[in-house]
C-alpha cells in the first residue's frame, strides 16, 4: 500500500474546505463560489455559496468547446428492441438545447418542477438534461411504479410539465405507460399544464388535446437555448425514493455540490478517465442512474452507456457481457441481484468465457448487501477487480468504497471496504456514543455532509432534520447497521428501520402494509423481508382478518397481491402472504416485524422481554415452516 488513500482521506477531513475547494476547480462556473461551505443555517448546509453555474453546460457544452466534440457521449444499446444509437457529445448537446428550447416555450422556466416517467431510452436523458440546461428542476419517477405512486409523487412535486413515453418493454410485454399516467393525473389536484409524449413504434398512447404534445412534433419545433446560470445552491432534482411510510422522500440535490461531489467520485473513486466508456446498469429511475448513467460520466467526458434490457432473459446471460465487447466498456455497475441472476444461469461462466472483455477493467456493486459467494464469483469469472461500495439515495455517490482511482486497498469480502474520503463515518451505540471495533451499532456520519448530499427534503426541511438528524445530534443517520474492524473497514449489515431491498431496489413495508391493511377483510397486519437467494429480499405479509371474515386464504392472498401491484407497482415484487390469528407485539403494541424477520431466515432469535404473548411466536413459527421458511 502506498499510503495514497490514507494521505487524502485524513486532508478530507482535516480540512474540507481546502479539499473541496480545490475539487471546486474543476467544474466550469459562471461565477466562482464566495465560500465553500455554509453551515449558519441548520438544519441546511450550503456548499458553494454565492457560485453561479449550468449542471448541463457541465455536463455537454463544455466538452464540445474542449475539442470533445465527436466523441460518444452516449451510447444507447437496447436489448429489447435490438436497437443500438450513438450521440457524439455536439449531438447530445444540440438535442438537449433544442428540446430545453421547446420546453421553454411550454413554458419551463428556472425552478419549475419538470417529471419524467420513463423507460431506458435516449430521451429520457435528453429530457433531464434539457431541465437542467434551462435552471429548472427534474423528478423522475421509476417505470415500475403504478399509478398511485405515480400520483402521489406528481401530487406532491406539482410539476408544470411531465415527460413520458407510450411504454416500457419488460420481457415479453409491451408495458403502456400513458394509461397509468392519465390515471395518476386524474387523482391529483396539482395537474400538469402539459405532457409530452414520446410515441414508440411498440405503442400509440392515446393524447389528450390541448394539454399532451406529441414528442417528437415538439422537439422539433424547439428553438435552441443555451444555458441559464442557477445558484449553486438552487435545487437541480428531487428523487423520491423509500422512507417507513406510504409517502416517500423527495430528496432534493443542489447543482453546485452535486458537480463537483460526482466529477471527483467517478475519477477518484471508479478511476476512470476522461474518453473511457463507463457503463452503470440500472434505471435512470434510480439514484445510480442519474449519478452514474447521466451525470458523472458527462462530468467527466467519458462514454456512458444507457441499456434497455435485463441480465438475463434479454435474450440470455450473456447479454451484459456483450454490451461490454461491442461498446469496450472501461467500468461496469451493478447491483449483485444482477451478478446473482447471470450466476444462476451460467454458473460455468459460459457465456462471459465466448466474450472478448479485455477492455473491462473493473466491476463495481451497490444497492444492496454483496455476498461473499457472488463476490468471489464474480472475480473468478472476469478477473477484474470487483468492488462492492456503499451508499444511499440521499447521499447520491459513494459513501465506502475501495477508491481504485486513490489507490487499491486489499479486499475483505462482505465489506465495502473504507469510508471514502468527505465521509465521517462513526459507529454509534442508542445513547449515541461510539462503538468499540468490532461492535454492530448505527451507522452515522459526521456532519456536515460531503458536498452532493442530499440538501433537504422537498418543502420539508423540518422532515428532514427529524428523519436523519435529530435522532444522533451532530450526525446524520443512515438508517443501516454495521460495525467497523480493526482497519477502519467497514461491514453493513442491515437496515434499522422498515425499508428493504428487493432485487437492488429500495421499497417500503410501510407502504405495503398501508395498502393491505385498506382491504375490507384485514383487521391488521405485517409485511416483513425473507432472504431470497436471487433478490436478496422479498417481501412476505401477514393479514389477521376481522372476525366476521369468512375467507378461502388462497383467494385473499390473491386479492392481497393484486392489489399491492396495482397501487406500488410490479416492482414491490409482493407474491407471497399469509393469513394468521394473531401478531406478536410488544406490550406497548409494536408489532415485533424484527423476531418474525429472523425466525423466518432460521437466524438465532431470543423471545423479546417486552413481548405481550410468547404463544404468538410459536403460531408464527408455523405459518412460516409452512410457507417453507424457518427451516
Ligand atoms: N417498468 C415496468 N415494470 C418493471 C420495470 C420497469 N422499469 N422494472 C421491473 N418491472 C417489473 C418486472 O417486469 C417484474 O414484473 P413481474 O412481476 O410481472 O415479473 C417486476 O417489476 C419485478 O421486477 P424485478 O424485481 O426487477 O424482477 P425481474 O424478474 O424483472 O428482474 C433482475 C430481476 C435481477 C434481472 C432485475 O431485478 C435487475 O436487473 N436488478 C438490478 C436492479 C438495479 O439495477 N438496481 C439499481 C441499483 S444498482
Ligand atoms: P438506495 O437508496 O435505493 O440506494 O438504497 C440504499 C440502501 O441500500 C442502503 O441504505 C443500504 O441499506 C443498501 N445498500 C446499498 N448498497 C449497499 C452495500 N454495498 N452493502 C450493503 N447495503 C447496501
Amino acid at each position: 500500500m502506498s499510503g495514497a488513500f490514507e494521505k487524502i482521506y485524513a486532508e478530507s477531513l482535516a480540512n474540507p474546505a481546502a479539499f473541496w475547494m480545490k475539487a471546486a476547480g474543476q467544474i466550469e462556473w459562471v461565477r466562482r463560489p464566495r465560500a465553500v461551505i455554509d453551515d449558519s443555517s441548520p438544519p441546511i448546509t450550503r456548499w458553494f455559496p454565492g457560485g453561479m453555474l449550468n449542471t448541463c453546460y457541465n455536463a455537454l457544452d463544455l466538452h464540445v468547446a474542449a475539442g470533445r466534440a465527436d466523441q460518444a457521449a452516449l451510447i444507447y444499446d437496447s436489448a429489447v428492441t435490438d436497437t443500438v444509437r450513438s450521440f457524439s457529445y455536439r449531438e447530445l448537446r444540440d438535442e438537449v438545447a433544442r428540446f430545453a428550447g421547446a420546453l421553454a416555450e411550454l413554458g419551463v422556466e428556472r425552478g419549475d418542477v419538470v417529471l419524467l416517467y420513463m423507460p431506458m431510452v435516449p430521451e429520457a436523458v435528453i429530457g433531464m438534461l434539457a431541465v437542467a440546461r434551462l435552471g429548472a428542476v427534474h423528478s423522475v419517477v421509476f417505470g415500475g411504479f403504478a399509478a398511485n405512486e405515480l400520483a402521489q409523487r406528481i401530487q406532491h412535486a406539482a410539476p408544470k410539465v411531465i415527460l413520458t413515453a407510450s411504454c416500457g418493454i419488460e420481457p415479453g410485454r409491451v408495458l403502456a405507460y400513458k394509461p397509468l399516467l392519465d390515471a395518476a393525473i386524474d387523482q391529483v389536484s396539482n395537474k400538469p399544464q402539459h405532457c409530452v409524449v414520446l410515441q414508440r413504434p411498440q405503442e400509440t398512447a392515446s393524447l389528450v388535446p390541448g394539454r399532451d404534445h406529441d414528442w417528437t412534433t415538439l422537439a422539433a419545433s424547439g428553438a435552441p437555448v443555451g444555458c441559464t446560470p442557477v445558484a449553486s445552491t438552487e435545487p437541480l432534482y428531487v428523487l423520491y425514493t423509500s422512507g417507513t411510510t406510504g409517502m416517500p422522500k423527495g430528496v432534493v440535490r443542489d447543482n453546485g455540490g452535486h458537480a463537483v461531489a460526482l466529477k471527483w467520485s467517478l475519477e477518484h473513486v471508479y478511476g476512470m478517465q476522461p474518453g473511457e466508456v463507463f457503463w452503470a446498469a440500472s434505471d435512470i429511475g434510480w439514484v445510480v442512474g442519474h449519478s452514474y448513467i447521466v451525470y458523472a460520466p458527462l462530468f467527466l467526458g467519458c462514454t456512458s452507456i444507457l441499456y434497455e434490457g435485463k441480465p438475463v432473459g434479454t435474450p440470455d446471460a450473456g447479454a451484459f457481457w456483450r454490451v461490454v465487447e461491442r461498446h469496450r466498456v472501461d467500468t461496469l455497475f451493478t447491483a449483485p441481484t444482477a451478478l446473482r441472476s447471470i450466476k444462476r444461469e451460467d454458473s460455468g461462466g459460459e457465456y462471459i468465457a465466448r466474450s472478448d472483455l479485455s477492455s473491462l477493467r473493473a466491476l463495481f456493486l451497490a444497492g444492496e448487501r454483496a455476498d461473499p459467494d457472488t463476490v468471489a464469483w464474480a472475480e473468478r469469472s472476469l478477473a477484474v477487480p470487483v468492488i462492492d461500495h456503499w451508499w444511499q439515495t440521499e447521499t447520491g455517490w459513494p459513501i465506502a468504497a475501495n477508491c481504485l482511482g486513490i489507490e487499491a486497498l486489499p479486499v475483505k469480502h462482505g465489506s465495502p471496504t473504507r469510508p471514502v474520503p468527505g465521509y465521517d463515518v462513526r459507529v454509534l451505540d442508542d445513547d449515541g456514543n461510539e462503538v468499540p471495533t468490532g461492535e454492530t451499532g448505527h451507522i452515522t456520519l459526521k456532519l456536515p455532509l460531503p458536498p452532493g448530499c442530499l440538501k433537504t427534503l422537498w418543502q420539508n426541511d423540518a422532515g428532514f432534520a427529524s428523519a436523519y438528524l435529530e435522532r444522533f445530534p451532530g450526525y446524520y443517520q443512515t438508517s443501516d447497521a454495521g460495525y467497523k474492524d480493526e482497519d477502519d473497514y467497514l461491514f453493513v449489515m442491515a437496515r434499522t428501520d422498515d425499508i428493504i431491498n428487493v432485487a437492488g431496489h429500495r421499497l417500503s413495508t410501510g407502504a405495503m402494509e398501508e395498502v393491505i391493511a385498506e382491504h375490507p377483510d384485514v383487521a391488521e397486519c405485517a409485511v416483513i423481508g425473507v432472504a431470497d437467494a436471487l433478490k436478496g429480499q422479498l417481501p412476505l405479509g401477514f393479514a389477521v382478518l376481522n372476525a366476521e371474515a369468512q375467507r378461502d386464504e388462497a383467494e385473499l392472498v390473491a386479492e392481497l397481491v393484486a392489489s399491492v401491484r396495482e397501487r406500488i407497482g410490479p416492482v414491490a415484487a409482493f407474491k407471497q402472504a399469509c393469513v394468521v390469528e394473531r401478531l406478536p407485539k410488544t406490550r406497548s403494541g409494536k408489532i415485533l416485524r424484527g423476531t418474525m424477520r429472523k425466525i423466518a431466515d432460521s437466524e438465532p432469535w431470543r423471545t423479546p422481554p417486552t413481548i405481550d404473548d410468547p404463544a404468538i411466536l410459536d403460531e408464527i413459527r408455523a405459518v412460516l415452516e409452512r410457507l417453507g421458511y424457518a427451516k
